[in-house]
This record gives structure tokens, sequence and C-alpha cells, in this order.
């Protein structure tokens, strides 16, 4: 009997197996394709790097001469004229468009050698700044402020920059609108030393600090929208009067000290979107207050000892997130059933032991690292062991102390994609298995 393979299938058959056999990377990686490049974010636009006019000296900057001298005196270079735009460096300067001589109104010193000074003189001739911007300047502070400079300066940010500071020093900047102070340490007795008399500002952020003391009783600062106190060493309670500040959108006092329980007025922070109380001492139950909070995306709670029941009206918040009330003393059935779960994006609740999930209500595969409950609401089991990890839709990256959301999102992720390359596997198999089963049949018709 002759052998009659169908032409067709001496095509078709190699073609199906490179697919299996290819099949994984076929269907993820396709085109090769240039990945974009990511754009330079709040850089300058590039400019021609050709050798700059000599300008210091008298020679034909538009900056006003005392300021010239002030920025040589700090140690910047000046051979490019400060108010040329847009600044090549690390450093970066802008002036005013006043006549016949302008005036800096911003300054950005980065990456600064040893022997940049930053004397209160040259300060003094520098008191047409709006915005002084440090970041790894690690210099002596000027250890006098002229008043005309201090009061002078809105924005004024210091990383890794000045050694350190106190907060007396800091106080006397009271027109500021942003404060930033990270990887700085700041001796003060409280942050009420800083902000007693910056009534105007807006962004808030003492971050790495060693900030020590109590958070504030009086707040003269109600245009806040942006506080973040995180990883400092304040102590005591959040005091209810927080609530005056009513423009907070974020609340970030994460890795302190901080301890009692959560005040009602939170409920009065209308505005608030992100807030962080993870690694402190906190305990007692969610506020209901919480509710009213109709605008927050974010919450974290974890690392603390809140405990109570995880309260219903979380599960019903609209604009609500991501969810982290990991490591606390959480109770009873958590609120959520398989709609409800599906709008956050993550929700992290293992580390509560006394917590369980409705199996009725949601499957076992969410793997939330709790324990189903019984019909009386108590956990069946020990929750499951840490290490049988496996790629779920809210399981954990393992960081118990990270704060930071970078949680795996709940689609996305990499095990959609393994199942589908899976799928056409089976499919593509099913497949030829079909086409050797015609070329049988052909031979026994033919
Ligand atoms: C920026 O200025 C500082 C201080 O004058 C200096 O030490 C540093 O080298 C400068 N960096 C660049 C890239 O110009
Ligand atoms: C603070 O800023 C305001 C304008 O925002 C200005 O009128 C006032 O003089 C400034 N205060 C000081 C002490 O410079
Ligand atoms: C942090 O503050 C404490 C006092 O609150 C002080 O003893 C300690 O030396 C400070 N640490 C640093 C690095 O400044
Ligand atoms: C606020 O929370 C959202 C959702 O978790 C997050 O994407 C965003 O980066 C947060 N913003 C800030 C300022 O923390
Ligand atoms: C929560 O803990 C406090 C002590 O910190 C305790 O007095 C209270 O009864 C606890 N509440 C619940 C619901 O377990
Ligand atoms: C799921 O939970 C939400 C919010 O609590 C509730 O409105 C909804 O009725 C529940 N759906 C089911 C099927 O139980
Ligand atoms: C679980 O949910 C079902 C259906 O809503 C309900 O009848 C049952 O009482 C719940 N079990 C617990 C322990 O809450
Ligand atoms: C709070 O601050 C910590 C540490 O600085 C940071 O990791 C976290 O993302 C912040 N959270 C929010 C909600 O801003």
């Amino acid at each position: 009997m002759d052998l009659k393979v169908p032409p067709f299938a001496v095509i078709l058959i190699p073609l199906l197996l490179s697919h299996i056999w290819t099949g994984g990377d076929a269907a993820h990686s396709p085109s090769p394709s240039p990945k974009p490049a990511p754009a330079a974010r709040g850089t300058a636009p590039p400019v021609a790097r050709g050798p700059a006019p000599p300008v210091a000296r008298g020679g034909r900057s538009t900056l006003d001469p005392r300021q010239l001298t002030a920025l040589q005196s700090i140690g910047l270079s000046t051979t490019r004229d400060p108010c040329a735009l847009p600044s090549p460096h690390d450093n970066a300067t802008a002036c005013d468009n006043a006549a016949p001589f302008r005036h800096l109104v911003s300054l950005r010193l980065a990456n600064c050698s040893p022997d940049v000074d930053l004397s209160s003189t040259a300060l003094s001739a520098l008191s047409t700044l709006r915005s002084l911007s440090l970041l790894h300047c690690p210099i002596p502070a000027p250890r006098r402020l002229p008043t005309p400079f201090a009061s002078s300066l809105r924005s004024f940010s210091c990383v890794s920059s000045l050694r350190r500071l106190t907060g007396v020093w800091l106080s006397r900047l009271v027109n500021l609108t942003d404060l930033a102070v990270v990887d700085v340490p700041i001796s003060t007795s409280s942050p009420t030393v800083v902000l007693s008399q910056m009534h105007h500002l807006r962004s808030l952020t003492i971050s790495r600090a060693n900030l020590s003391g109590g958070l504030p009783h009086h707040w003269h600062n109600v245009d806040l929208v942006h506080l973040d106190l995180s990883s400092n060493t304040l102590k005591g309670p959040i005091p209810s009067s927080i609530s005056v500040l009513g423009y907070l959108e974020t609340l970030n006092l994460s890795s302190n000290g901080l301890a009692g329980t959560l005040p009602d007025s939170i409920g009065d922070l209308v505005f608030l979107k992100n807030a962080s109380f993870s690694q402190n001492s906190l305990s007692g139950p969610i506020p209901t207050s919480i509710s009213q909070l109709s605008n927050l995306t974010h919450l974290d709670l974890s690392s603390n000892q809140f405990n109570g029941s995880i309260p219903r009206f979380l599960s019903e918040m609209k604009e609500l997130k991501f969810l982290n009330l990991e490591n606390n003393n959480f109770q009873g059935v958590i609120p959520f059933n398989t709609t409800s779960i599906k709008k956050l994006e993550v929700l992290k609740v293992r580390g509560n032991s006394d917590l369980c999930y409705n199996h009725t209500l949601l499957s076992s595969k969410m793997k939330l690292g709790i324990a189903p409950c019984d019909k009386y609401g108590l956990p069946v089991s020990p929750p499951p062991d840490k290490s049988s990890k496996s790629d779920s839709d809210y399981s954990d990256d393992d960081g118990e102390d990270d704060d930071n959301g970078d949680a795996k999102k709940r689609s996305g992720g990499h095990h959609g994609p393994s199942k589908l390359v899976l799928g056409v596997a089976i499919g593509l198999s099913c497949l030829v298995f079909l086409v050797i089963f015609l070329i049988c049949l052909s031979r026994v018709c033919g």
C-alpha cells in the first residue's frame, strides 16, 4: 500500500511543531520592537556643548555682579552665564528678568565637592532666591541665616546635604511653602519648633531625619496638602487636632514610634488620598469615620497593633485601591467577596492570626495568607505556611516590611501569559493529533 500523505499535512505538521516549541517566546516577545527610550524626566532639553562664552569677571553676564561674586565665592563655576537657559549640569540656576541686572531666583547644587562654601555672606547677597535645593552636598550648614535671605525663600530642599541641621535654624525660613529635608539629621525637641512660624507651608517632607518629639497639638500650617514625617523617631499619640489640616491629600507617618489610637477626627480630612501609619505602635480599632474619606485610594496600617474587626465599609469605598492591614491583631471575618475584592489592586492581610475569610464568598485561590473561617467566624487552622508561595492574585512579595505599594498588582504580572502559553500549546497539540488522525484516515481510505 502506498503511503499517501496529503501535501498540506507535510507543510502543516512541522509548522505546528515548531510553533509549539517556540510558542512561549513567540507569544510574549513579539517583534523585537525597541522599547521607547525612557523620557528623561524633569531634565533640561539637550543643549549644545560648545565652549561657553567666557562671561564671568565683568564679561557680558546679565546677572547682578554682586550675585555673580557670591556664586563664585560659593565655588560655583560661572564661566557660563548663570542666567543663560537652560542649565546643562547638576547645578542649575534661574534668574528673573529685572533690568539692568537680573537676579537669581532659583539655585540647585548637586554633588558638591567638599570645598564648596555656603557662607552667610554669600547668602546675604542671594536674598532674591525663592528656591534653594541641595542634593548630595555634605558641606557644613551656614551658621547664620541672614534674615532677608531666610524670609524670601519659598522652597527649600535639602537631601543628604549640610551634614546636620537644627530645628531653630529651619524655623527661620518663615515664608516657605515647600520644605523637604531627607537623610539629614535634625536636632530639635519637637517638630513644633520647626513648624510653628511657617504659616504658608503646603508641602512638608521631613524623612529619615532622626526627628524626635511628639506631633504638634497646635498646627499653624493649615494650608498643608502634603505631609510626610516618615522614618523618624516621633513618639506619643496622633493628636485629634490633626483634623485642622483640612486640605491634606497625603499623610505619611510611617516608621516612627507613635502610639495610641487613630483619632476619630481623621474622618474630617475629606481630601485625604494616601495615608500611611505603618510601622508604629498604634492600637485599637479602625475608626468608623474613615468611611467619610471618599477620596481615599491608599491606606496602609501595616505593622502596628490595631485590633477589632475589619469594618465592612472598607469593601464599599469607591476609590480605595491599596489596602495594607498586614501584621496587626485584627480578628474575625474579612468583609470582602469576589466582587468587592476585585476593585482593589492590592490587599494585604497576612500576619493577623485571628483573621479569616468566608470560603463561600472568596476562593482559597486568592492566597490571602489567612485561614478560612468556621461557622463561628474563627480561623479553622493555622494560616498557611508563608513559604508556600505561588503566583496567585493576592500573593505578596514576601516583603514583611515593605510599605511601598509595590505588591503585585492583581492583573498583570507573569502568571496570566504563562496560562495563555499552556492553553495555546494544548490547543496546538490537539490540532496535530487531528492532522495525524486525518493522515491515517486518508491512508485507510486511499
Ligand atoms: C556643581 O557645583 C558644585 C558646587 O559648586 C561643584 O562642586 C560640582 O562639581 C558641580 N557639578 C557640576 C556637574 O558642575
Ligand atoms: C512672605 O511672603 C509674602 C508674599 O507671599 C510677602 O508679602 C512677605 O513680605 C514675606 N515675608 C517676609 C518676612 O519676607
Ligand atoms: C538621633 O537623636 C537622638 C536623640 O533623640 C540622639 O541621641 C542621636 O545621636 C541622634 N542620631 C543622629 C544620627 O543624629
Ligand atoms: C498614592 O497611592 C496610589 C495608590 O496606591 C499610588 O499609586 C501613588 O503613587 C501614591 N502617591 C503617593 C504620593 O504616595
Ligand atoms: C483591642 O486592644 C485593647 C488593648 O490594646 C483592648 O482593650 C480591646 O478590648 C481590644 N479590642 C478588641 C475588639 O479586641
Ligand atoms: C459583595 O460585597 C459588596 C460590598 O460589601 C456588597 O455590596 C455586595 O452585595 C456583595 N456581593 C455579594 C454577591 O455578596
Ligand atoms: C459566609 O457567607 C455566607 C453567605 O453570605 C453566610 O451565609 C455565612 O454565614 C458566612 N459565614 C460566616 C462565618 O460569616
Ligand atoms: C511613606 O513613606 C515611606 C518611607 O518614606 C514610603 O516608602 C511610602 O511609600 C510612603 N507612603 C505613602 C502612602 O506616601
